[in-house]
This record gives C-alpha cells, structure tokens and sequence, in this order.
C-alpha cells in the first residue's frame, strides 16, 4: 500500500472552492493524483462533500447543515464566497464527487465528517455510497477523527483502507489506530515529531500529514520520512 506524496486537501482549497467539483478539477489539471474530502449528511440522509457543521463560510446559507435538506443545500452558491469564476458552483453529493474524481484518474481520501451524533448513520450512508459509486483505479482510503466511525468502516467494508486521523496524538493513538487496522496515521503536522514518525513505521503503517501549506516544512516532513503531505496548495508542492 502507497499514497502519493502528494495530497490534495478538499481538492486543492487554496487555489479553488474546497470540496468542490470545480476544486477537484483543479488538482487533476496541476497533475495531483490524489484528493482528500469531507463527507457529511444532509438533513434527509443525502451525503454531500462539505466540510463545515454550519453554513454560510464556504456555501451562501446559514444554520446547521444538519437541519438543511438536500434540495436547500443544492440551492446554495458554494464557489461565489471564492471569487467571481466560480459562482453558481454547487454542493456536490458524494457520489458526484467520487465519479468525478476516477474520471479524473486521481485517488480519494474520504474523510467521514459526521456532524453532533450522527456518527453511526453517517458512516453507514458513506461507506454505502463508496460501495456504489467508487469505480476509480487510483488509491483509496477512508478517513476519520471520529474512532466508531472507522469502526464502521472495518466491519461493513473491511477491503477499503482506513487512515486514522488526529490532531494532538493523544495517549495511545497508535495502539488505537492499530486496533482499528488503519494503514496511515494522517496527524498534524505540527504535532507529528520524527520519533512519531518512526513509530508509526515500526508498526507497519504509513504517516501522512495534514494541512502542510509551506514547502519548506513539507520538505523537512518528507526529509524525516513522511510519506505524504495533504495541502492546500498541491501546485507548490507537486516538485517535492
Ligand atoms: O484529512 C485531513 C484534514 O482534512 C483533517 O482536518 O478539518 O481539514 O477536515 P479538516
Ligand atoms: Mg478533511
């Protein structure tokens, strides 16, 4: 199992709307071979690519997602807060996403964003879409901060790799990664230390890092064998 060093972060957020079908696009034309995303529910149970509970930072809308239906959040401007070229882009679902991103001939990371208990069902729904609609040829993995969710994912579909996400590394986050069979421990990057690192090589996994967006520190990252950077500026990074 690899991953390109170089990952997309909600395709290439910097440089396009994030977790947009325009901002995958835009990562595939700047050559990246891999793209991470956020998947949630709306309020009728449609999974969608979005990163944030609320609405209104990177869609026109306020309140919960959690609240909207599938027919208001598709209603909603999400490239327009970007810039001008980008306005009417809309909420893609998942499956959209997904289809886009293997005719692209790029790899995805689903990231499992559940919003405030809807852990179990959100997983479910986007492991059920994944099944259906993820026909690519490129590299895969779910994703998730939120443990039961890659729980869910390691009994309903085993075959589809896992990377378990962290932010602070908190006591016993390999042997928690390692109970959950993830092949990547995607940290940090401020917090993930060389001895991090070297750890999760002992253990037979891979170390990604999220959200690199400086091309000196990425190069320090890969330098102390980091196998992949996940970023917001794919095209600073491609050289790496
Ligand atoms: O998957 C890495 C990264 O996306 C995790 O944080 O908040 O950007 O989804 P966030
Ligand atoms: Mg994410």
């Amino acid at each position: 199992m690899t991953y390109p060093r170089i990952i997309g972060h909600r395709g290439a957020a910097a440089l396009a709307p994030e977790n947009t079908l325009a901002g995958f696009a835009k990562a595939a034309a700047l050559g990246v071979k891999m793209v991470e995303l956020d998947a949630k529910l709306s309020a009728d149970g449609e999974v969608i690519v979005h990163h944030d509970d609320t609405l209104g930072r990177t869609a026109n809308g306020e309140g919960p997602v959690a609240q909207a239906s599938f027919a208001a959040l598709r209603a909603l401007d999400a490239g327009g807060w970007f810039g001008p070229d980008y306005a009417g882009e809309r909420i893609p679902t998942l499956a959209e996403a997904l289809e886009a991103i293997a005719a692209a001939g790029m790899g995805v990371n689903v990231e499992i964003k559940p919003c405030a208990e809807r852990e179990r069902e959100t997983a479910e729904a986007v492991i059920a879409v994944v099944q259906e609609h993820w026909k690519g040829n490129g590299p895969f993995q779910f994703s998730s901060f939120r443990p039961l969710c890659l729980e869910v994912a390691l009994e309903q579909a085993p075959d589809y790799a896992r990377g378990f996400l962290t932010d602070s590394f908190a006591e016993g986050w390999l042997e928690r990664a390692q109970a959950l069979q993830a092949v990547s421990v995607n940290g940090n990057y401020r917090h993930y230390r060389k001895d991090r690192i070297a750890a999760v090589h002992a253990a037979g996994l891979l170390a990604l890092a999220y959200t690199v967006n400086d091309p000196a520190i990425a190069r320090q990252l890969l330098d102390d064998g980091m196998d992949g950077i996940i970023t917001d500026v794919p095209d600073q990074m491609m050289g790496l």
